[in-house]
């Protein structure tokens, strides 16, 4: 097993054009049909834009972080300069509950406001699986989560092994079950 550098394999290059980046990246998501099914179809290409966009503003200190929802994007390249994973997350600040999160995740009860770095969307490309590159999506995640001092949270399918053993590999608690509308059990991971 090949264990990715932190410090080279996390280089998010600006070579690429931003849009070919957002297409690329978009692609792994629709590699092959068990990955759709895990991630329940891929992402709009024009919102991977706006993840990436953000993280550079972010990056450089110019993004207002006192947004109540603001959606980060990372992508991962390997030494060899190859695109091999996705992370991207909402950073929320005491912000209303959705409407889908109200109603499902919490069953029509729950808190007034969310708050914390929630797990949006999270991929590692099909034939670089099982090379630590999880490992590594989940400690920028961490690291994003400690540097906005709020809990972690990865929301995946109950029935999505390989999802469930990373994140408790990775540190991470069953936080709270419940049905999408479609009937399908999902888990939420909780890293303190
Ligand atoms: C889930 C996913 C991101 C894991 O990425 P990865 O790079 O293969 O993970 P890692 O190599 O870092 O694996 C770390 C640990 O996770 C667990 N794991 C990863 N893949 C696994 C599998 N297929 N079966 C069981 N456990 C698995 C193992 O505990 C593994 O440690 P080990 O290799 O020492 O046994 C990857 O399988 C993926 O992209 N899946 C499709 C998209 C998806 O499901 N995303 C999550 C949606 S919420």
């Amino acid at each position: 097993m090949r264990h990715p550098d932190t410090t080279t394999a996390l280089q998010s290059t600006r070579d690429a054009l931003p849009y070919d980046e957002a297409v690329k990246i978009r692609a792994l998501f629709c590699v092959d049909q068990s990955t759709r099914r895990a991630v329940g179809g891929p992402p709009y290409t024009e919102d991977i834009l706006k993840e990436l966009d953000n993280r550079v503003n972010f990056d450089a200190g110019l993004l207002d972080t006192a947004r109540q929802r603001i959606r980060l994007g990372k992508a991962i390249y390997s030494q060899n300069g190859e695109l091999v994973a996705y992370l991207g997350v909402t950073v929320v600040h005491q912000a209303s509950l959705l409407p889908y999160d109200r109603t499902y995740v919490w069953g029509g009860k729950g808190p007034l406001c969310d708050d914390g770095v929630f797990i949006r969307r999270f991929i590692v490309k099909n034939t670089e699986r099982r090379n630590g590159y999880g490992i590594l999506l989940l400690k920028e995640a961490r690291n994003l989560s400690e540097k906005f001092a709020k809990h972690l949270y990865a929301d995946t399918k109950a029935d999505n092994i390989p999802m469930c053993q990373l994140a408790v590999k990775a540190g991470g608690s069953p936080n709270m079950f419940w049905f999408t509308p479609k009937g399908t059990l999902m888990v939420r991971y909780i890293w303190i």
